[in-house]
């Protein structure tokens, strides 16, 4: 059985859909709530048993670096007002026990460019890639899902689910034959294809655990058109030699790289939050029933808006 120690966190990307909001600070401190969508990513790693977060950064991105480093400054104000519970969620963020290391991707060069970066930090180790602008919701979290497969097959698993018709040019898209009811054997995998052209509707969320392999076929394949290093394209080479497993995680994918996405997480986990859940469900029902709802009803599209 295989364990999986490290994860790989690319947070080097220049963000242009939420400009200017991504002008100086990076898309994966945007938060949803109050909880940047950084530290879902790497609480979802913790949950997954991971104890090595590596963040490819690039310039820019040095807040990240901030958010789970110490902060005294902050401490030192709560514990003066008596805000306890303040100073142990802050220092919450990073528990002990987990090491976070930084290295940086000096060009974007594509997500596959940005995982070679981390390649003498990973060293010959099976390592889970979280990108953190898919924010996933799973019990268990959906890292914590594709480690126990990845060591019962031990195959590296990519996450996937079903998209819309249409929807194929955002995703890498899989070719394969189901093992099981989730699990499937992937014998294709494509990015951004388009939609005459992909070979299913299953496309590939966020979430990958990587045999080490991989880095020989990321130093092998070609740069796409855009000059990108694809991820995508690795995998595909890597399929000659050894086998790999898509998984259908049990969940949901908020895609937090778009407006909407961003804004339906940001309303269904607002719905949860313990803290203004009633007072938002209430705003949230007027709303709604001013604009022509049906009173009473959940407000269309505020719950469970996502394949699921
Ligand atoms: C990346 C990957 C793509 C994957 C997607 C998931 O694309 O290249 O294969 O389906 O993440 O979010 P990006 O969204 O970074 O363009």
């Amino acid at each position: 059985m295989l364990g999986v120690h490290k994860a790989v966190f690319p947070v080097a990307g220049i963000d242009t859909r939420f400009l200017p909001a991504t002008k100086a600070s990076p898309k994966e401190m945007l938060p949803v709530i109050d909880k940047p969508l950084i530290q879902y990513a790497v609480e979802e790693a913790i949950a997954a048993g991971i104890t090595e977060l590596i963040f490819v950064t690039g310039r820019g991105k040095r807040v990240i670096e901030d958010h789970f480093d110490k902060s005294y400054e902050v401490e030192h104000v709560l514990r003066a007002r008596g805000s306890q519970s303040l100073v142990e969620l802050v220092q919450s963020i990073k528990p002990p026990g987990v090491e976070c290391i930084y290295v940086r991707q000096a060009e974007p060069l594509g997500l596959g460019h940005a995982v070679l970066c981390a390649e003498k930090l990973i060293g010959d180790e099976p390592f889970a890639v979280v990108l953190a602008d898919d924010l996933l919701e799973g019990k268990p979290p959906v890292l914590a899902q594709m480690v126990p497969i990845f060591s019962h097959y031990d195959s590296s698993v990519v996450a996937v689910e079903e998209f819309e018709s249409g929807e194929a040019s955002s995703h890498g898209v899989i070719d394969g034959r189901h093992w099981d009811e989730r699990i499937i054997a992937v014998s294709d995998i494509v990015e951004k294809p388009s939609p005459e052209t992909a070979p299913s509707s299953f496309g590939v969320a966020g979430r990958y655990v990587l045999m080490p392999s991989i880095f020989s076929h990321l130093r092998r394949v070609k740069p796409a058109g855009n000059g990108e290093i694809q991820l995508t394209a690795a995998i595909h080479s890597m399929l000659k030699d050894e086998q790999v497993l898509a998984y259908e995680f049990e969940g949901t994918r908020y895609d937090c790289g778009t407006k909407l996405g961003y804004l339906q997480a940001t309303v269904d986990f607002a719905l949860r939050h313990a803290e203004v859940h009633d007072a938002f469900d209430a705003w949230l029902r007027a709303r709604v029933g001013a604009a022509g709802a049906v009173p009473g009803q959940p407000a269309p599209g505020a719950r469970g808006t996502l394949h699921h």
